[in-house]
């Protein structure tokens, strides 16, 4: 059976309902800024719409993870949007990236990408690719700088194994200005459902 991914794209600056755990009123308080108070409200309040009354853990390297189902879920933020994915069955991970003015992505791409990817220079490239790393890692539940050597440039993006786990990637539509992309663990395709 074809395993079906769900996307919501959230926009904090839509208004919305708060609906927060204790734990993330905790950490909502903790963030300085009123804009990522407001961010980070936007889209937990939006996990716990589209997942009402679920208990939540954190594996080892932070990722959250459901308790008692097979549903499998992620979360990203970038500027005011954040990308929620969630399927059955399957680790997921989903990265939202935005275009930052000014950066030198081409020495970027030299300093962090495997020699395959060294000579990008356009940013929306940049991103995709990170992004591309980041939903890898993310779906593995492990940490940003084990990923950014994997390769994955292409079209369609390529499988790739992290940890002995082969993971299919595909590119998520985005905002203007941002790249997604969302990682299954598994090497069977998925069909993606944008909200
Ligand atoms: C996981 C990681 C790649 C995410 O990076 P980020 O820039 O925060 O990116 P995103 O906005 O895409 O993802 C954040 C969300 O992913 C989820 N998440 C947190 N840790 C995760 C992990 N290890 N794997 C998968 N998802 C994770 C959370 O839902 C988090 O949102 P929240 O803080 O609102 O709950 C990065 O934080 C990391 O490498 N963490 C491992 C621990 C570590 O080394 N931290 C030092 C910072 S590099």
């Amino acid at each position: 059976m074809t395993t079906l991914v769900d996307v919501w794209l959230v926009d904090a600056r839509e208004p919305f309902d708060e609906c927060l755990n204790p734990d993330e009123r905790r950490r909502r308080d903790g963030l300085r800024l009123a804009d990522d108070r407001r961010r980070f409200a936007s889209a937990h309040s939006a996990l716990h719409r589209i997942l009402p009354g679920r208990t939540w853990t954190r594996g080892p390297n932070g990722k959250p993870h459901l308790v008692g189902t097979t549903l499998q879920v992620n979360l990203s933020h970038a500027g005011e949007w954040a990308a929620i994915a969630l399927t059955d069955g399957r680790p997921v991970g989903v990265d939202l990236q935005d275009l930052v003015a000014g950066l030198d992505y081409a020495a970027m791409a030299r300093r962090f990408f495997p020699p395959v990817e060294a000579d990008i220079t356009e940013s929306g490239t940049f991103a995709q690719l990170w992004a591309r790393k980041e939903a890898v890692v993310k779906a593995a539940g492990d940490r940003l700088t084990r990923g950014l050597l994997l390769p994955v440039a292409g079209d369609p993006p390529p499988r790739v194994t992290h940890d002995g786990v082969i993971y299919t990637l595909a590119d998520l539509e985005a905002p203007a200005g941002f790249r997604a992309a969302v990682a299954l663990a598994g090497p069977e395709p998925f069909v993606i459902r944008t909200h």
